[in-house]
């Protein structure tokens, strides 16, 4: 019988194949790029983009099935200053306007710094959306800004969704290897504690591990993490979250496993209007097109556009921590975002003020004097009783709508600490080599209170940054 010899070549091909079988049987098939980014929001979007568009070879990584995060539920809008769009509108504004109202609005906790870039960065980040598919070429007014300077798609649509549906259209054109149900489970060290890569599991459960020369952070907050919420600040327990499921902490808990100092964690913003018991957010878009907010006892107890702490506050002290955002037709034809809130079942309506008042349950004598009153306010550009400074709802016609609010957990302030370029600082200040952090899962840049409109800037400026920062150390 004739025995079949096997060459020796042969021989190693077989080996060669049979070790690639085994690898990917247990998932350890080793990928290498220049920067990994975990976390596909807006910042990680943000990331990818401009380290694409720089030529970078770039994997961004997302845990949940679908790219967006907390930038999909973002309703608002961007701030920014010295804007096109304002001058067109005549509102003057600068940088350092907004710089004080940022540090104002987070009790000057916020890193001065990291605010300067911020506010000196936000209007290049207008322009970066616009280049990538989403004007923001309407502006209106947000708590804590002293004049108009939230950017919004025209038309008021909901700004994080729209921005979200540009960007993820821009990754395809552009072909970024886009990794969704990637979830990330450690940052890879040398023996010196450079960083060169990530490890993690894909939707199957399988072990994957890329090599990069740099990673950037870009995972979000821990808003929808309510142990940790609570962990970091017991007052917060009970309350309801506006974040997608998957802000649950996990960058900052992967920084700090490669020594990376924390900061401001114990700050949570909670948000003044968001649905009782459910978390859905009612943008703050409602109050600064001209909402007024009344009590169940049918009485304003607040300026609406002061900043999210106080008006919640505010909101918490009234009869079972409720309130009613109170607004018309005209306000629902500016405001698109609002549409959401009519097809999901959460406004109640009336012809009259009068008939509205009978179906939310409060006083309609009331209602109607505390319209009347702040329609007088309006016509004199005075509100004497709570100062509020702008008024530009004319509640003279209806139809008239009611939605009822209380304030739910919404952004996390605190994270890890960062430098002006982006670079993940350690316990001594030192920056970890290739690991770079922007948006939620930073901490430094809100303070203590995030003014609204502020985080949508936050993570295209610092995602940008981020990228920009990550490919010069390619080099
Ligand atoms: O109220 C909002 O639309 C939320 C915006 C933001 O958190 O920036």
């Amino acid at each position: 019988m004739k025995t079949r010899q096997i060459k020796p070549a042969a021989l190693t091909m077989m080996a060669v194949m049979m070790l690639a079988i085994i690898l990917s049987g247990c998932g350890g098939k080793a990928d290498s790029t220049d920067i990994v980014i975990v976390g596909g929001g807006g910042a990680g979007m943000s990331a990818a983009i401009e380290a694409h568009q720089s030529g970078a070879k770039v994997v961004l990584l997302e845990k949940m099935p679908m790219l967006g995060g907390n930038t999909a539920r973002a309703e608002g809008g961007l701030n920014a200053a010295g804007t096109q769009y304002q001058q067109a509108q005549g509102i003057e504004d600068s940088p350092e306007l907004h710089f004080e109202d940022t540090m104002k609005g987070g009790k000057n906790v916020n890193n001065p710094e990291l605010v300067k870039v911020l506010t000196e960065n936000a209007a290049a980040s207008i322009q970066f959306l616009k280049e990538n598919g989403a004007e923001l070429a309407e502006v209106g007014k947000a708590g804590g800004s002293s004049v108009p300077r939230i950017h919004r798609p025209k038309g008021g649509e909901a700004a994080g969704n729209f921005i979200v549906m540009a960007l993820k259209k821009k990754l395809d054109e552009l072909n970024v290897d886009v990794r969704l149900q990637h979830n990330v489970t450690e940052i890879v060290t040398d023996k010196d504690g450079n960083v060169t890569g990530v490890k993690g599991t894909d939707k199957d459960g399988k072990a994957f591990e890329i090599q990069a020369k740099a990673v950037i952070l870009a995972s979000g907050g821990f808003g929808a993490n309510l142990d940790m919420v609570v962990e970091n600040n017991p007052d917060l327990k009970g309350f309801a979250t506006t974040n997608a499921p998957g802000a649950q902490g996990d960058g900052i808990k992967l920084a700090s496993a490669v020594g990376a100092k924390l900061v401001d964690m114990k700050e949570i913003q909670i948000h003044p209007t968001t649905i009782p018991g459910e978390g859905v957010l009612i943008t703050e878009g409602v109050r600064g097109d001209g909402a007024i907010l009344v009590n169940q006892e049918g009485a304003r107890f607040t300026n609406e556009l002061l900043t999210r702490d106080v008006v919640s506050k505010n909101i918490l002290a009234q009869t079972d921590k409720i309130a009613y955002l109170i607004f018309n037709d005209e306000l629902r034809g500016t405001l698109k975002a609002t549409d959401t809130y009519f097809e999901m079942g959460l406004v109640q309506d009336g012809q009259t003020l009068a008939e509205l008042a009978g179906k939310i349950g409060v006083d309609a004598a009331v209602l109607e004097q505390t319209v009347t009153r702040y329609s007088e306010f309006k016509e004199s550009g005075i509100d004497e009783d709570f100062q509020r400074d702008d008024m530009r709802l004319d509640f003279s016609k209806g139809s008239y709508y009611a939605i009822k609010i209380t304030p739910g957990i919404h952004h996390t302030m605190g994270g890890v600490v960062i430098n002006t370029e982006a670079q993940v600082l350690d316990e001594s200040g030192a920056a970890i080599p290739n690991l770079f952090a922007a948006g939620e899962v930073t901490g430094g840049v809100h303070g203590a209170n995030r003014l609204g409109g502020n985080a949508l800037a936050d993570i295209t400026t610092f995602g940008r940054i981020a990228a920009q920062e990550a490919v010069k150390s390619l080099k």
